[in-house]
């Protein structure tokens, strides 16, 4: 199994260390600075007697190297700074997605493709349509991070593991994110149960915000512990046709009344990408949330092809 990941900055070579120490496949760091893949590879390399772990990583600023990659992990592009908000990179990153994607789509068009760089569902729906693959093959990285940072947040807030919580968020990796607490639970007992309603609120404000709250911490750069853990599970549903349902951002074609625009929904993964879009039962004003958010990335999907 081959794996590339492009851009080997915080996110893509944290992706790299936790996809090659899961032995889940070969993985190839791509980076557009001089020799940065390259020296992170190699650093990446040094680790292995310690961790007694034979992985292989290697590094190139050559994206010619992609050739026959069966995964790829797109990671490549500018990162929010304090303040900014994930729209802002907006024409920076279409215009560097841009021409990956058609790299892509030449040197390697069996790959899945997993998209990570921001704005998520924006890139996505660019990838998707550059690369001209199915909608199957490329899903983006958003909504499984937020997910995970609700969970956080709840298991904070009162106390317990999180592995006793379910937690069910879709919508978009940016303003229009639904954290759901109605379909969220705590083994098996709805959330509401366990907070009332200013508590819950806080919850969801505080998961809405986090993603900024930690760019605000790091000052020039922005998450990726995180985000490199949720990148490792997405590789490891399709890398062992796992079937699981997570939530990605795919393309809906009708689904929960949405046609054209990448969103956060869950999917169930295995090796030949999204296999099946899974509908919630949303109730009439968590529905009318996911419209709204879907029409507004469709304004500015519209954006990036008028440019
Ligand atoms: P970073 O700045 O550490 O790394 C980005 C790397 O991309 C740099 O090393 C840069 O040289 C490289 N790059 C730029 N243009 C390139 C090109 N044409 N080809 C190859 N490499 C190129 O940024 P970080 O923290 O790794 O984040 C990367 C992206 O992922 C950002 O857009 C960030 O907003 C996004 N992100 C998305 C998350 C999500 O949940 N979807 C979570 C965390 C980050
Ligand atoms: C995050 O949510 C920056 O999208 C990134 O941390």
């Amino acid at each position: 199994m081959k794996i590339s990941i492009i851009g080997a900055g915080n996110v893509g070579a944290t992706c790299a260390m936790r996809i090659a120490q899961e032995g889940l496949g070969q993985v190839l760091l791509v980076d557009i600075a001089a020799s940065l893949a390259k020296g992170k590879a190699a650093d990446l390399q040094d680790a292995r007697f310690l961790l007694k772990c034979d992985y292989h990583i290697s590094g190139t600023s050559d994206i010619a190297e992609i050739k026959d990659s069966n995964l790829v992990i797109v990671t490549a592009g500018l990162v929010r700074k304090p303040g900014m908000a994930r729209e802002e990179l907006l024409s920076k990153n279409a215009g560097i997605l841009g021409e990956i994607a058609e790299n892509i789509a030449r040197l390697a068009p069996e790959a899945t493709v997993i998209v990570v760089t921001n704005p998520l569902d924006l890139m996505t729906r660019l990838v998707l349509q550059k690369t001209g693959f199915k909608r199957a093959k490329v899903f983006g990285m958003g909504i499984s991070l937020d997910a995970s940072r609700f969970a956080n947040l709840i298991a904070e807030e009162l106390d317990i593991p999180t592995a006793e919580i379910l937690p069910c968020l879709i919508g978009s990796h940016g303003e229009g994110m639904l954290p759901l607490p109605r379909l969220t639970s705590v083994k098996g007992v709805v959330l509401d149960e366990f907070l009332n309603e200013e508590r819950c609120a806080r919850v969801v404000s505080r998961t809405k915000e986090r993603g900024a709250e930690i760019v605000g911490c790091l000052g020039n750069a922005s998450a990726y512990f995180a985000p490199s853990a949720a990148v490792l599970e997405l590789v490891r549903a399709v890398v062992k046709d796992e079937k699981r349902t997570i939530g990605v951002s795919a393309l809906l074609d009708g689904e929960y009344g949405i046609k054209g625009a990448c969103i956060g929904v869950p999917c169930r993964l295995g090796k030949k990408g999204i296999e099946k879009i899974v509908e919630l039962e949303l109730d009439s004003e968590e529905k009318k949330a996911l419209l709204q958010a879907a029409e507004r990335l469709k304004e500015q999907y519209s954006l990036i092809e008028r440019a």
